[in-house]
């Protein structure tokens, strides 16, 4: 068991949060701000608890001067108060005696945010590197360190493990805690039936998944793009579709050791597009195309399956009635183009009517697609991780996580 934000005395100390705020941004405006309130929960005790909070987070990958700009944390500094309700001072640097000045100018209850810590890493990649140097700066600005920051879990860098190395008192915030609950419960000990559903483009990303969840899951119902490397695998035509042919023989030995355990969609929605006009323009020929329904081992060569069918969806509602535990991870076809998102829909669906399941999502866009639908609440979990997530189901075991201290 980690030790959380609520083991500590946060009376008048100066209280370090990580927290996840690389949220998407278009022209300066965020998209989804999902991760600014998955954090008010933490920031909200800290402040109850007379703490002076200052938060930081990275945005973005920052190579260049010129990637400064487009992912300075300002405007999140700005979400946060008007979530808040209260002022966050925002602190345009990374260090130096501006900063120090303004913890040090610190009263209880005062938020302090700075400036993306990715911005270290123009010179020698700071960040990212965990330069000690750097971690131990950061560590000598607060009394306590609370890692609410699970998207960011899979990474060691300065501004978690290097942070943590310098420090005694470690906690996980309440988002942390949220996650390795249900996503860490969920692969180490499911309430069963335990049905995993996986989709997404690629095998090769899911490899690790795959192989983790076949040995935990119940089922595991495979669909998205990276369902035709199955469907090679078992000797039938794939069309024009994705089809990661490197991964094939991995997909037969996944069948095989399966055992029945892995389902496949058994019908698809296809389009005939020339390899031109998919090189050219891919979403605008597929928008254009008319779309038509095939069994999935009976596509023709000139089609490319887009999306998981109508008879799948009931399969799959077949498989999951009962179920327990589930978890999803993936879309199940081109969602970004509506006339090919009704399988992600649907099976969104599904999953949020089960009664009695707890119901994950493990982030990225399958978390995108059930919030966009309204439905993020007819989840028991959405994780707001997608490569970290991801990681966990793999069983492997996190740096972000590992830093927290045990009770
Ligand atoms: C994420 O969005 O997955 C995390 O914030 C980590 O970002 P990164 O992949 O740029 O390290």
């Amino acid at each position: 068991m980690k030790k959380t934000i609520r083991d500590v005395n946060l009376n008048q100390k100066t209280v370090l949060i990580r927290v996840d705020f690389n949220v998407p941004m278009k022209d300066g405006v965020i998209t989804d701000d999902n991760r600014i309130a998955q954090a008010i929960p933490t920031i909200k005790y800290a402040l109850e608890q007379n703490a002076k909070v200052v938060l930081f987070s990275h945005l973005g990958r920052v190579k260049t001067e010129a990637d400064k700009a487009k992912n300075s944390l300002a405007p999140v500094a700005l979400r946060l108060q008007e979530k808040l309700g209260q002022p966050v001072k925002f602190v345009p640097v990374t260090r130096g005696k501006e900063l120090e000045d303004a913890v040090k100018a610190m009263k209880p209850k005062d938020v302090v945010m700075f400036e993306n810590t990715r911005f270290e890493d123009i010179d020698g990649k700071k960040e990212s590197g965990n330069d000690p140097e750097l971690g131990k700066y950061w560590a000598s600005l607060g009394d306590v360190f609370v890692n609410d920051a699970f998207g960011t879990a899979h990474r060691a860098h300065a501004s978690n493990a290097g942070i943590a190395a310098n420090m005694k008192n470690v906690v996980a915030g309440f988002l942390m805690e949220k996650e390795i609950k249900f996503i860490g419960e969920a692969v180490d000990n499911p309430e069963r039936p335990f049905v995993a559903i996986l989709g997404g483009a690629k095998v090769s990303d899911k490899i690790s998944v795959i192989n983790n969840l076949l040995n935990k899951a119940d089922k595991i119902l495979i669909c998205g793009a990276m369902a035709y490397t199955f469907y090679k695998a078992k000797g039938w035509e794939v069309g024009t579709s994705k089809c990661e042919n490197d991964f094939v023989e991995f997909a037969k030995e996944m069948l095989a050791k399966a055992n029945g355990k892995i389902v496949l969609p058994c019908d698809v929605v296809a389009v005939n597009i020339s390899s031109e006009d998919a090189a050219n323009d891919f979403f605008g020929a597929i928008e254009k195309a008319k779309e038509k329904v095939f069994a999935s081992d009976k596509l023709p060569k000139d089609y490319m399956g887009l999306d998981a069918g109508p008879a799948t969806i009931a399969l799959f509602k077949k498989e999951l009635a009962g179920a327990k535990t589930v978890v999803w991870n993936g879309p199940a076809g081109v969602f970004e183009v509506d006339k090919f998102a009704k399988g992600t829909n649907e099976i969104c669906k599904v999953i949020s009517e089960l009664k009695d399941a707890t119901t994950i999502i493990g982030g990225g866009d399958s978390a995108s697609a059930a919030i966009k639908l309204g439905y993020e609440h007819k989840f028991t979990h959405i994780s707001t991780g997608g490569g970290a997530s991801l990681e966990y189901l793999e069983g492997k075991e996190l740096p972000g996580v590992a830093i927290i201290n045990d009770k």
